[in-house]
């Protein structure tokens, strides 16, 4: 499975959830890819010192003659590699002005390698930008994190018309595989609002399994480190590995 991890809103969990979906994969024993596809590299300095970052996905898709295994590095972790990100990505709308392939470069990419990583993961910017869009058209799943706040569903409706014009045409297998909860305090009442309306738009698609606060979530990229490793037996490991399990049974 091709997981796109999405939503342009900023700060709700992409990051997070793409880190941690993908080293819960990794823990259960297959090869799994983690592809950052934001020029801000959140994921990549997850796992990385950016000192060893020499090559990103910029330059596979940029450039035909460099394939994505070219910039592929293993991470600290058994079973999980990393296709790094540089702030080059943020040039790549500007290169690939009227390339008549633009959207399928990184699908393109992935090709050889999809036997190799049975499991990847594609990290989004908080953009519905050509990035976003290639992830969208290469994926076969698309997971939408929503932060529990009260703007929560702000700016969904246009993420949902991106997945349909991406299913339109050049992506018509692409599956929402849900919608999970982030940064969740079950304590207030607010919060617990906000749940029941998430539901309600996106009923069945929403995960049983919500993501409440937790500080060893923010902790764990400065040690560079998933919350596996980092505090496995903190409510973010417990969680973010219950998420792991909804997602391989719905895939
Ligand atoms: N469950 C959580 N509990 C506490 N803090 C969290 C949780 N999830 C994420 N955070 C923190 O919230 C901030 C935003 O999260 P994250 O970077 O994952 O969001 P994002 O959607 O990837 O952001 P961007 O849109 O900038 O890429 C980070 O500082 C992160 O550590
Ligand atoms: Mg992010």
């Amino acid at each position: 499975m091709i997981v796109a991890i999405a939503n342009q809103k900023g700060g709700v969990g992409k990051t997070t959830t793409a880190i941690n979906l993908a080293a819960a994969l990794a823990l259960r024993g297959k090869p799994t890819l983690l592809i950052d596809l934001d020029p801000q590299a959140n994921s990549t300095m997850s796992f990385l010192d950016m000192q060893t970052v020499t090559a990103s996905v910029y330059d596979a898709i940029a450039d035909p003659a460099v394939a994505l295994e070219d910039v592929i590095l293993p991470s600290t972790m058994a079973n999980l590699s990393i296709a790094p990100s540089r702030i080059a990505l943020a040039k790549l709308e500007a290169k690939l002005v009227g390339e008549m392939d633009a959207h399928f470069r990184l699908k393109d990419k992935l090709a050889p390698i999809r036997k190799r990583y049975p499991n990847i993961v594609i990290d989004c910017p908080p953009t519905l930008g050509l990035l976003t869009v290639n992830a969208l058209v290469a994926a076969t799943h698309l997971l939408i994190p929503i932060q529990s706040s009260y703007f929560a569903l702000e700016g969904t409706d246009d993420l949902l018309e991106t997945i349909e014009k991406v299913r339109m045409r050049p992506n018509p297998a692409l599956k929402i595989i849900g919608v999970v909860i982030t940064m969740h305090d079950k304590r207030t009442a607010l919060a617990r609002d906000i749940r029941a309306q998430i539901q309600k738009v996106f009923g069945g698609k929403v995960f049983k399994t919500v993501i409440t606060k937790s500080v060893r979530l923010e902790e764990s990229p400065a040690y560079k480190e998933s919350i596996f490793t980092f505090a496995p037996g903190s409510s973010g490991a417990t969680e973010y590995y219950s998420l792991c399990e909804e997602v391989i049974d719905r895939a």
